[in-house]
This record gives C-alpha cells, sequence and structure tokens, in this order.
C-alpha cells in the first residue's frame, strides 16, 4: 500500500487529480479508462482541480467511463441531496465527459436487486474497473459498506447505520430523519476487483477510520481495511488524518514517498 500524506486538503486533492490524470492520458478511445468515483466532501477539491486541468485542456475525458459507487434509495435522480445532482452539478456539468459514459445507480428502480445486479454486468461489460478512487466514513466504511459488510460484498442495497445518517445530515437540513434509510453500493469485493484503488482521506474526525485502514486488522468492521489485501492502494490524505498513526507510519511513508510528492508535471 502507498500513503501518500500532503500538508494540506487543497495539496491532497490537486496530487489526486494529476495522478488521476496521468492514467487518463494513457488511455485512448481504443482502450477508454474505466473509473470509479465518490461522492462525498472530501473529493470536491479534485473535482475542482479536475474541471481546471480539462478547461486548461491538460485533460479530456472524452475516452472516460465513470461508475459511481452508490446512491440512496427513494430519490429521484433530480433531488437535491441524489448522488446523480451531485455528480452532475460539481464535476460532469463541467468536463467534457459523454453522458453515454457515465453510470450511477438508480435508488428509484422498481426492481433495485435487479438494478444492482445490472450494474455489476455494466462493469464487466466495460472492462471492469481500471482506477476505482473512494472516500471513506468516519466508522471506516467506503462507498455505503457500513460495519459489518461482508468483505466479499458486490452491489446491493445497503441499510445505513445510524451513524452515517448523523453523519450526513448535514445535507440534509441537520435532521438525521431525513436521511434516506437505505442506500444501493458497489460492494467491497466490488471495489477491490479494480486494477487499483485510490482513498482521499482528509480531517481529524477520519484519522480513527485511517488508523484501522492502516495499521490495524483487516476486519468488516471496518471496511477500509480491506485495502490492506489489494495489490495496488494508495491512500491520499492530509496531515490532519494522520493524527492517530504511529510516528513511525507517518515518518516511514513520508520518507518512501517524498520524491513523488509535487506530481504536477503533465508534459
Ligand atoms: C458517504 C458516502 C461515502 C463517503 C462518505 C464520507 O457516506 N457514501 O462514499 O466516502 O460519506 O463523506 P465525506 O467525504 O463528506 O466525509
Amino acid at each position: 500500500m502507498r500513503v501518500v500524506i500532503q500538508q494540506s486538503y487543497e495539496l491532497m486533492s490537486k496530487w489526486a487529480a494529476y495522478y488521476l490524470v496521468q492514467h487518463i492520458n494513457e488511455h485512448d478511445s481504443q482502450k477508454p479508462f474505466v473509473l470509479g468515483l465518490p461522492t462525498g466532501s472530501t473529493p470536491l477539491g479534485m473535482y475542482r482541480e479536475l474541471i481546471t486541468l480539462c478547461k486548461a485542456k491538460k485533460v479530456s475525458f472524452k475516452n472516460v467511463i465513470t461508475f459511481n459507487m452508490d446512491e440512496y434509495v427513494g430519490l429521484t435522480s433530480e433531488h437535491e441531496q441524489s448522488y446523480h445532482r451531485f455528480m452532475w452539478d460539481n464535476f460532469f456539468s463541467h468536463i467534457d465527459i459523454e453522458p453515454k459514459n457515465v453510470h450511477i445507480l438508480n435508488g428509484m428502480a422498481i426492481d433495485l436487486q435487479k438494478e444492482c445486479t445490472a450494474y455489476e454486468k455494466a462493469i464487466c461489460d466495460a472492462g471492469g474497473i481500471d482506477l476505482f478512487v473512494g472516500g471513506l466514513g468516519a466508522d471506516g466504511h467506503i462507498a455505503f459498506n457500513e460495519p459489518g459488510s461482508s468483505l466479499s460484498s458486490r452491489t446491493r442495497i445497503k441499510t445505513l447505520t445510524r451513524d452515517t445518517k448523523k453523519a450526513n445530515a448535514r445535507f440534509f437540513g441537520g435532521d438525521p430523519e431525513k436521511v434516506p434509510s437505505q442506500a444501493l453500493t458497489v460492494g467491497v469485493g466490488t471495489i477491490m476487483d479494480a486494477q487499483e484503488v485510490m482513498i482521499l482521506v482528509s480531517g481529524m474526525e477520519k484519522a480513527r477510520a485511517l488508523k484501522h485502514g492502516i495499521e490495524m486488522g483487516v476486519n468488516h468492521m471496518w471496511t477500509i481495511s480491506c485495502i490492506q489485501l489489494h495489490p495496488k492502494a494508495i491512500v491520499v490524505c492530509d496531515e490532519d488524518a494522520t493524527n492517530e498513526l504511529r510516528v513511525v507510519t507517518v515518518r516511514y511513508f513520508k520518507e518512501i514517498e517524498a520524491p513523488n510528492l509535487r506530481n504536477w508535471d503533465l508534459d
């Protein structure tokens, strides 16, 4: 596992964006880049950087196929807090992606299980995911794989924990009761099948979860810990997120990543 520690949220977002662009630019129409994407506050900085780079013609998303991680059950794609709206408002509307290449689970599907099965098939048909980018919940969840999720789970319906509803209440007028109780989410196994996984982690409130992801054992109560079993996982984080890591861990990763901390050269 690589752990890239940046001084600030802005720098970690920039690092993640440039890393993505370098990958995207290695692909073309013959071999599109298949990208898994998260929602949440954490990836917003990365999305902003990517928009800037796209407008500056340093990257094009014409040959990129995306699959989002999750969506609430029961919200229409027009709903202000749906992950559809989030992705179009904060990212897709500002770049040159082909709408037909965007995939987001439909939380309004009549047959939700069928929707999940079809999503797995669509990922397969696209040739599998090249890079899955994810965020991290304070309780260690990735996508909506709440504590106790099977580490071999696939795309499915998941009931959200009280903690997640509380954490996401900020988007629903502060009321956890307004947060949908269920979501469709890719499984831990779906994420683990990607060629590469990159997890973005920012802030002190994620420090405990990051500790479990990096230093503690693989455990379904902290689904982030599954990345220890992935052959190509990268955590990109800011200093605050490392607050619970051992000094020796932080020192080690800082030392080995020192030559790679500025990856801004695209030429
Ligand atoms: C939600 C999403 C996750 C996201 C997490 C953290 O639960 N389903 O994909 O990683 O929130 O979000 P934030 O980055 O806003 O802290």
